[in-house]
């Protein structure tokens, strides 16, 4: 599927739109339509359900090592500036960057990528933000242009390799950047923290100085104390929280994939440190069967577990669920989400102050003087099992996800096209959408065959039994064929139309999204139909 296409899908029906829009948009912002809020709403309902509200804790599910309970946070998106000075974002949370001199762009040192080529006796590094066959060629055309050689001469370019990150050059001389016309241009690359910055309160100082959140996992562990104090939750148990999280990202880019403002999905689970492996391959294992379930099935999603050199200074072990996005290049994958074993560095952290590591052991990272460089909360953290009378402090398995990739994953997922008789019997183009009914914004659509003979009323009547239910739709207004392939682009799993024969004997059609099968029901059992059929899904 190329992306343009659903992209243009999108607009069309009402999924995304650029933020701002009409002011030229805003890059890395976006707007969910009025279909796209029902899907992104139906994504994280979903998540809630499956891992919080619908988890029952008295039963051990298939593959956990025990019972566990599951509740909930809703945390600020501004909090104290020292929780990011503890948890290590305010130090660490920084991608590096490249300017160019010459045509003032901007670019993140990881993601430009380009290959070394020679003619006329000079050797440059051509420089590009594409991947894959895109950039090959975008390298191609620059160093047509910068050799001053016509198309047909392109034999005369000796290409020395493949494209390789621009993070692999000890020096940038001899480099053309990704929108430069001369050598040499970009600037050694820099640090740049991500986190927004913004004020509290009327003056703007370095006191007053707060950050919009970049996750919101914080959140819930400056809040562990409260929930065990105000709930009689215990070990094992995970705190869930879906919310806003702002990443000053240098190149936001493909669609909503990597935004500023953008929807996680984080679940912290505590427990205690023996068991803190099972736990851990449990939840890797059960988040990713979440996306199977809701249908990203196939090649296009996988687990994969990172390599040593992957995991962070605190992690005993981490694994991503990632999804082949068709604006990928071929063979490559994009991060869903990440399930991390974050051992107790975090609650450590709000405890003791910033934690560096030092040899195999975590420390508390020092000042000049000797004193904590960012001071802890000074609360005791650990957790007394009031049965074995331990103390300890809890481990930590994050599954951590983005509702607006997920999103997006399901999006890409469902585009579907084929062919269809139209209302003459003629086979015509159909682009449909094929959600899981769990995330279809609209669960079914009623329609009269025509706006006479009193089928509008049945059509409203059955309209407004559901209506209560489920989220549905009701059009009148052109050709029937025309409004079945507006619900097929929105992924309408059913239509119900009334029709003639519905006057004579109470009788109404109801057709199948992926099959287009039809079949014939009473009007009074289109509630139990729908709900079956759902239910069924
Ligand atoms: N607390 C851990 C954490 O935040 P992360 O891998 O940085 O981990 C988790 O983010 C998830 O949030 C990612 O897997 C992705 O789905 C989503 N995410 C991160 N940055 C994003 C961005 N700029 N735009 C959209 N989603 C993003």
């Amino acid at each position: 599927m190329e992306m343009e296409k659903l992209v243009a899908l999108c607009k069309r029906r009402g999924f995304l739109f650029p933020s701002s829009e009409i002011y030229g948009g805003l890059n890395g912002f976006w707007d969910y339509g009025p279909m796209g809020v029902e899907l992104k709403r139906n994504v994280r309902e979903a998540w809630w359900r499956d891992m919080v509200t619908g988890h029952n804790e008295m039963l051990v599910p298939p593959d956990a090592p025990a019972t566990y309970e599951m509740t909930g946070l809703d945390c600020t998106i501004i909090m104290h500036p020292q929780v990011w000075k503890c948890s290590g974002h305010y130090d660490l949370f920084h991608d590096y960057l490249v300017d160019c001199r010459e045509s003032k762009r901007r670019y993140r040192y990881d993601q430009v990528v380009g290959r070394w080529v020679e003619a006329k006796g000079r050797r440059a590094f051509i420089a590009t933000a594409a991947l894959g066959q895109e950039g090959l060629d975008d390298t191609q055309r620059k160093a047509l242009k910068l050799f001053n050689l016509r198309a047909k001469h392109a034999d005369q370019l000796q290409w020395d390799g493949p494209l390789v990150s621009l993070t692999t050059l000890d020096d940038f001389t001899a480099v053309l950047g990704p929108d430069a016309k001369e050598l040499g241009t970009l600037t050694e690359p820099r640090e740049f923290n991500l986190m927004f910055e913004t004020h509290t309160g009327p003056i703007h100082d370095e006191k007053s100085k707060a950050f919009l959140r970049p996750e919101t996992a914080q959140g819930i562990f400056v809040n562990f104390k409260n929930v065990l104090d105000s709930t009689r939750v215990k070990i094992p148990f995970g705190i869930a929280q879906i919310g806003k999280s702002f990443r000053n990202e240098i190149t936001p880019r493909n669609f909503t994939f990597r935004s500023r403002e953008f929807e996680q999905m984080e679940i912290e689970f505590f427990c205690h440190p023996n068991s803190s492996p099972s736990w851990y391959g449990y939840w890797r294992d059960r988040r990713y069967q979440w996306y199977l379930d809701l249908g990203l099935a196939g090649d296009r999603l996988r687990l994969r577990d990172h390599d040593a050199e992957e995991l962070s200074h605190y992690s005993c072990g981490t694994a991503d669920i990632e999804y082949a996005f068709p604006f990928m290049a071929e063979g490559e994958f994009g991060e869903l989400e990440g399930i991390a074993h974050r051992g107790d560095f975090d609650l450590r952290s709000h405890m003791e102050g910033k934690l560096v590591r030092q040899g195999d052991e975590l420390v508390v990272e020092q000042d000049e003087d000797g004193k904590p460089r960012y001071r802890g909360s000074g609360r005791d953290l650990q957790y007394y099992n009031d049965q074995t009378k331990e103390r300890y402090m809890p481990h930590v398995i994050e599954p951590s996800a983005g509702a607006d990739r997920a999103t997006l994953a399901f999006l890409c997922e469902a585009y579907r096209e084929d062919e269809v008789p139209d209302d003459k019997g003629k086979l015509s183009k159909r682009v449909f959408l094929k959600f899981h009914p769990r995330l279809a914004p609209v669960k079914a659509a009623v329609f009269p065959l025509v706006k006479k003979d009193g089928m509008p009323e049945v059509a409203r009547e059955i309209y407004g039994q559901l209506k209560p239910l489920f989220n549905v739709f009701y059009d009148e207004k052109g050709a029937v064929g025309r409004r079945y392939r507006r619900q097929d682009e929105i992924g309408t799993p059913f239509c119900i139309t009334v029709d003639g024969q519905t006057l004579s004997d109470g009788t109404v059609t109801v057709r199948d999204r992926d099959t287009l099968d039809q079949w014939r029901i009473k009007k009074e059992d289109c509630v139990a139909e729908i709900t079956q059929r759902l239910g069924a899904c």
